[in-house]
Parts: C-alpha cells; sequence; structure tokens
C-alpha cells in the first residue's frame, strides 16, 4: 500500500513507520511537558533502556521452505477473538497529547478487530470511550482507589459500560520518581487531567464539600487522597472477585512467585510489565522476567506482557517467550498525538504488517507456531 502510494502518487506516509523517528517527530509537534511525561521513565531510566536491551539480547532463527502462504495472527485471549495478539495498553491523560484522546485510540483498535485497555486515569469517562469502541471488545484498567466505595462504583459503572475484562495495575501504589516531569513541574494530574473518571462518579462527588465545577483544586486533592491503595495485599483481591464478575488479569508482575500467588487468588491472568520502565529505576527488563513468570504459570494462567514492545520483530519474540499476547504502550501515543485516531491506526497498521512479514519471513505461518525453540539468547 505505501509502496503503490510512493509510485502512483508519489506520497511517502504521513508518519515514519519506524518507531525512533515517530517518537522524534512526536516530540517535535508535542510541548515538553507533555512529551516528557510520556517519553519519560524512573530515575536514570535504566530499566526503561533495559527493556529494549533485553529485546535486543533474543534473536529469531529463521526456518525456510515451510509454506506460509496462508497466515493468519488471529488469536484468542481470555475468550475474546482477536486479529492479532496486540492489544493498546492502558494510558491515562491522553488528552495531553490530543484532544481527540482515549475515544480516538478505542477507535482506531476497534476498527481493526483489536482490544484496547482503558486506563482509570483516562481523560474521558469511561461511558463515552465504550461508546467509541462501539461493538469492540472493551477491558478496563484499575488504580485501586483507597476508597471501597469508589472503587465498587467504579466497576459496577465499567460493567454496566460493557467492560468484560478487568486489569488491575499493582506497580503504581504511588508514582515513580521521574525526573522530566520533576524537572518541568509537570503533572498532569494537578490540572484536573485524568481524572475524568472520578469526577464524573456519584460516590467520588458525594464524598467532595463542594462540587468539582465549583472548586476544582479541592476535587483534585481529594482525589489525591484515594487514588491509590498501598495497603493493598494480596488477601484484598477478593474484594475485587466479588465487585467483579468477568477475567481478572493482574499487571505489573515481575516475579514468579507472584504470578503462582495471581493463580492462588483466582485470577485469570498477568502482566509481565515494568509499566514501561516508569516506575522502579533499575528494576528487572520486563521480558526477562516473561520466560521465568510464563514458566511459572503459563499453562494456568493467560500470561500478557508489555514495556518495550516497539515493532513486529518484538512481538515474535514476546510471543516465543511466552506471551498470549503483548500490550503497545508509548508508539500509540506517539501516533495519536501525530494524527489523533488516524495516528494510532497507523502504528498499529505497521507493527502488525511487520509482524506477518517477521513470521512469515521465519517460517511460520501462524503464531501459535512460536516456541522459545525459534530464539537464540546472544
Ligand atoms: C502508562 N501506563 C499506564 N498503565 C496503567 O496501568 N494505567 C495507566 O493509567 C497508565 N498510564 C500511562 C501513561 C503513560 C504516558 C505511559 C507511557 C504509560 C503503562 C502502560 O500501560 C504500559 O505498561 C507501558 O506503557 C508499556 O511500556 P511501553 O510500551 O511504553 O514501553
Amino acid at each position: 500500500e505505501i509502496y503503490l502510494q510512493g509510485l502512483l502518487e508519489d506520497r511517502v506516509p504521513p508518519y515514519p513507520t519506524d518507531p525512533a523517528r515517530l517518537e522524534e517527530a512526536a516530540r517535535r509537534v508535542l510541548a515538553a511537558g507533555p512529551f516528557g511525561y510520556v517519553a519519560g521513565s524512573a530515575g536514570t531510566g535504566a530499566t526503561a533502556r533495559a527493556n529494549r536491551e533485553a529485546f535486543d539480547r533474543w534473536a529469531i532463527v529463521p526456518r525456510m521452505l515451510r509454506d506460509v502462504q496462508h497466515r493468519t495472527l488471529d488469536r484468542e485471549v481470555l475468550g475474546t477473538q482477536m486479529t492479532a495478539p496486540v492489544l493498546l495498553a492502558p494510558i491515562g491523560v491522553l488528552s495531553i497529547v490530543h484532544p481527540d484522546a482515549e475515544p480516538a485510540a478505542a477507535r482506531a483498535a476497534a476498527g481493526l478487530g483489536l482490544t484496547s485497555v482503558l486506563s482509570t486515569a483516562s481523560s474521558t469517562p469511561l461511558e463515552e470511550v465504550a461508546e467509541a469502541a462501539g461493538d469492540g471488545d472493551r477491558w478496563f484498567q484499575l488504580y485501586w482507589a483507597r476508597s471501597p466505595e469508589v472503587t465498587a462504583s467504579l466497576l459496577a459503572r465499567a460493567r454496566a459500560a460493557g467492560y468484560r475484562t478487568l486489569v488491575v495495575t499493582l506497580d503504581t501504589a504511588m508514582l515513580g520518581w521521574r525526573p522530566q516531569d520533576l524537572d518541568q513541574a509537570y503533572l498532569p494530574f494537578l490540572r484536573s487531567i485524568g481524572i475524568a473518571n472520578y469526577l464524573s462518579d456519584p460516590v467520588f462527588r458525594a464524598g467532595l464539600a463542594k462540587p468539582p465545577e465549583e472548586d476544582p483544586f479541592g476535587a483534585v486533592a481529594h482525589w489525591a487522597g484515594m487514588f491509590s491503595n498501598p495497603g493493598a495485599t494480596w488477601e484484598d483481591l477478593a474484594f475485587l472477585r466479588e465487585h467483579w464478575d468477568g477475567p481478572i488479569v493482574l499487571k505489573g508482575i515481575l516475579h514468579p512467585d507472584d504470578g503462582r500467588r495471581a493463580l492462588d487468588a483466582g485470577m485469570a491472568g498477568v502482566v509481565v510489565s515494568n509499566h514501561g520502565g516508569r516506575q522502579v529505576d533499575g528494576a528487572i527488563a520486563a521480558l526477562d522476567a516473561l520466560p521465568l513468570v510464563a514458566e511459572a504459570v503459563g499453562q494456568d494462567l493467560t500470561v500478557l506482557f508489555d514495556s518495550g514492545v516497539r515493532t513486529g520483530s518484538d512481538v515474535v519474540k514476546a510471543l516465543a517467550l511466552g506471551a498470549r499476547a503483548v500490550l503497545l504502550g508509548r508508539p500509540y501515543a506517539y501516533g495519536l498525538a501525530l494524527g489523533g485516531e488516524e495516528g494510532v491506526r497507523h502504528v498499529l497498521r505497521c507493527v502488525l504488517a511487520e509482524l506477518d512479514v517477521t513470521l512469515a519471513l521465519s517460517g511460520h505461518a501462524h503464531v501459535d507456531d512460536l516456541t522459545p525453540r525459534d530464539l537464540v539468547r546472544r
């Protein structure tokens, strides 16, 4: 398609296909605060770099003459038939990069038969995003509020709006130490961006002295006191089970023992993730944790993966190392910054196209064929 447009219309793609050039293009259109918030990571950036270096340490070993004429990327994940094993990771506050924000990302994913995971920290109320996703599969990511009543209310709203799978993010009991944001004193939440799901919540509003329209700062202060639940323990997962009847997936798992605990707690899956290196500087690369967690629980739990996925080749490596599907983070936020819904679609189509080409050239007609034996460690 791209080459034909070049030939027939003398046109190059409106956005870069290379992930590093995509980030650079987004940097040029965004103000320093929003760009730093998206691109930034914890501390010295050691874990964000390690996420990428871990991908570079694995090499694909292509096989020949295996009939790859008829290929499909289809995969079933937790009862959902997906056109490819790629989801949009939950990213909050997307209105800082583009006014169309989360609904545009949800539309782009749904249009391609893919699932997007909506963040609790969305800049758009969850009901509006559900409408934008149309018939598409909806997953909701929970930041576990300190108030059980507010948590229960968010979950009830998400279920009523048709979200089927719950992703509970465990690695953000507080925000990581993020020098890019600290040096610019930039935190979207303090500007009421990313708290739309609370401001639209009747239980949250009932706890306010004045309506948020009259006293926005009071609402932000109330939110700041409850957005996370650092006292939560494994025993508390029973509360979420009681308030959610669909599959629950724990995001931010890096230790095989935590994978086993997720299984014991009746969870349906885990996301092996270090939040894109945004939380613990010096933490293990997510891809290094993946085979260990997959070995511990991959037979019994759905193991998903994120942190560092940039290309179709990365997806092949993560699947070969035991991920049922991967979540894509920053690249789609850059696509959104550059071109709204169309920009997200461009980023997703590039990843899927490269995934298809890489699979075919490596001798695989289907993602199910991938195993650790298709890789070697450098
Ligand atoms: C995130 N991430 C995230 N995760 C989550 O569970 N809830 C959220 O609200 C957010 N918000 C968020 C904002 C921004 C700007 C970024 C970059 C990331 C983490 C996200 O879901 C995912 O784990 C990482 O982005 C994956 O790493 P890569 O693909 O960005 O390297």
